[in-house]
């Protein structure tokens, strides 16, 4: 099944976001369209993370606006066709690997069997084929990174945000996620990524570069 849907373009329009009393972003304008990747590149605290979470909807902006095929991300229906790997990964650490990925299908209420094709073909996918039973304090830094990519993979949704996704990654781990996230992409998918990672930001198709929370060059 295509994860694309009827989802065609993640659009943001002149979007301000202000946070203890500063400008953390000002006119920031971009469209990502199904197909294609999209790198976010920028310094430390240039505002990517920002960016991500107000594209997935997980905050609003003070100014503009963010639009799912013309649909506001405010809109329900438009926030549940995003999945967001988190910079902070947020994975549940009472929880097995396999359990990590399962608790949000459940919250979506998928078929028992859906979810256990899904967790095994996600884990495989994301190089933890052996690791679904490990709590994940046992695994390593790159594992966990990797468990938080292939959770919001599994959600199959036609909006992939991900959050610096190979910073704690080793050489042959990071070619595994960038061939996965471009492959994604052409799947169908939207795919923006925060990164620093020049490997990443080389095989995305658009490119954006915030400086100080604006637009750079
Ligand atoms: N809730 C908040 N309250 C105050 N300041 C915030 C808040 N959220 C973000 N900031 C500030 O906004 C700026 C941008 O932060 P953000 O996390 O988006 O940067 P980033 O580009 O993702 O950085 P990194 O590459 O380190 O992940 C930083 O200066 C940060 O301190
Ligand atoms: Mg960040």
């Amino acid at each position: 099944m295509s994860p694309a849907g009827p989802v065609r373009e993640l659009r943001a329009e002149h979007l301000r976001y202000e946070a203890g009393g500063r400008l953390i972003l000002e006119d920031v304008s971009l469209t990502a369209p199904a197909g294609r990747a999209l790198a976010v590149s920028g310094p430390s605290g240039s505002g990517k993370t920002t960016l991500l979470l107000l594209l997935a909807g997980l905050d609003r902006p003070a100014g503009g606006r963010v639009l799912l095929d013309g649909t506001a991300m405010e809109d329900g229906t438009a926030r549940h066709a995003c999945a967001m790997m988190l910079q902070s990964l947020g994975l549940v650490p009472i929880l097995t690997a396999v359990e990590n990925l399962a608790v949000p299908l459940q919250a979506r209420r998928l078929a028992r069997a859906d979810i256990e094709e899904r967790c095994a073909r996600w884990l495989e996918a994301l190089g933890l084929g052996s690791l679904g039973e490990k709590m994940t304090q046992e695994l390593s830094g790159g594992q966990r990174q990797r468990l938080a990519l292939a959770r919001a993979l599994a959600l199959d949704a036609p909006v992939l945000l991900a959050d610096e996704p190979t910073a704690e990654l080793d050489a042959a781990s990071r070619s595994l996620v960038v061939d996965l996230l471009v492959r994604e992409a052409r799947r169908g998918r939207i795919v923006v990524v925060a990164t620093h990672d020049e490997e990443v930001g080389a095989a995305c198709d658009d490119h954006l570069r915030l400086v100080e929370g604006r637009m750079g060059r």
